[in-house]
């Protein structure tokens, strides 16, 4: 025997005595599940880069929330998928309110009013630059874009949107989407902030299944650098000013960091996206039988919600949802 007055394993000795005292209890209340949308009818296409996530028609997006809704998610976020033709160099087909993304929104309001539904402002899903604002020379103009982006913001508010998520990066825009759904008499309707966006690589899989990906250039000029993190604070700092409800930092995993950061130093909910690169790494690793995709994925939502996320984007919500339900999430 030595004589060790500390001895930590005494609080891990079993199940019993690990339940009692757990620190991160995520639940599926936390997430928020992306879907992606197209239009038409009977459309449910899986999406190669992503098994498991599907952009779904509105008849299969209906069918998708209800299950979701039955293990408890009730948060949930849309992107859409638009056919090449109606893209313009403005994306004014975002604005457009007879457009199927504002028409599936309605539609799940009208079968699931207790829902909440977060949008997506930016131009990339309609522009046919492929940018998240307008390129005016080659170069993505700042102001120009702002009047469009609140046009979406105002339109999607007008569909029923709860939260609007302009994730376009461009300065002041959360001020301006504020000012604008106020004027429109959407003072209830919420601004969930992407703000501290970075320039990542993982939103490949992502770009893919919207054919969203720039037609030139990169977003390095809008989004963040991967090696900063005081600039995230700044970047926080102005959203909140500027009126946003929610703070978001995305990637997540890559920058556990960041989100700390924002959740010590900012007195609004954090939310992090678990972006489609993280998914697809974790979702081929497991296909190859390479790591144990049952804790695996539990594990990287808990260390997200412990970095100090109270929220979470994630397309492993339906997936952790079910489990969680089934109480057969390992610990
Ligand atoms: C578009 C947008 C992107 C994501 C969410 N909104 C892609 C991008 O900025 O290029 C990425 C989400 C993901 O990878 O899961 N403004």
């Amino acid at each position: 025997m030595y004589d060790i007055p500390q001895r930590p394993r005494r609080n891990r000795q079993s199940a019993a005595v690990r339940d009692l005292i757990r620190e991160t209890h995520l639940t599926p209340g936390h997430l928020i599940m992306p879907l992606f949308v197209l239009d038409g009818q009977g459309r449910r296409e899986e999406i190669s880069a992503m098994p498991g996530v599907f952009r779904l028609s509105e008849d299969e997006v209906l069918k998708e929330v209800g299950a979701c809704v039955q293990v408890g998610v009730r948060s949930f976020v849309l992107f859409p998928a638009v056919d090449e033709e109606l893209k313009t160099p403005d994306g004014s087909y975002g604005a457009h309110p007879s457009n199927f993304y504002l028409r599936i929104a309605r539609s799940i309001k009208a079968a699931f009013p207790e829902v909440m539904l977060m949008s997506d402002v930016a131009l990339d899903p309609y522009s046919s630059d492929g940018h998240d604002g307008l390129v005016v020379n080659g170069e993505i103009v700042n102001d120009a874009t702002l009047p469009l982006l609140a046009a979406q913001a105002v339109a999607q508010a007008k569909a029923g949107f709860d939260f609007i998520g302009p994730s376009d990066m461009m300065d002041g825009r959360v001020g301006v989407i504020r000012e604008a759904l106020d004027e429109a008499n959407f003072t209830q309707t919420g601004i969930i902030a992407y703000s501290a966006k970075y320039a990542s690589a993982f939103y490949g899989p992502f770009r893919d299944a919207l054919e969203s990906a720039p037609k030139s250039g990169d977003k390095k000029t809008y989004q963040m650098d991967p090696a900063n993190r005081h600039e995230a604070l700044r970047e926080a700092e102005l959203d909140a000013d500027e009126g946003a409800d929610f703070l978001m930092v995305k990637p997540a995993l890559c920058y556990l960091d960041v989100i700390r950061e924002l959740s010590v130093h900012m007195d609004r909910p954090i939310a992090a996206y678990n972006v489609s690169g993280e998914y697809s790494m974790l979702k081929a690793a497991a296909a190859k039988g390479w790591i144990d995709y049952d804790r695996a994925m539990p594990e990287m939502l808990t260390s997200i919600h412990r970095a100090g996320a109270s929220v979470i984007l994630t397309y492993f919500a339906r997936e952790f949802a079910e489990r969680y339900q089934a109480e057969n999430l390992p610990r």
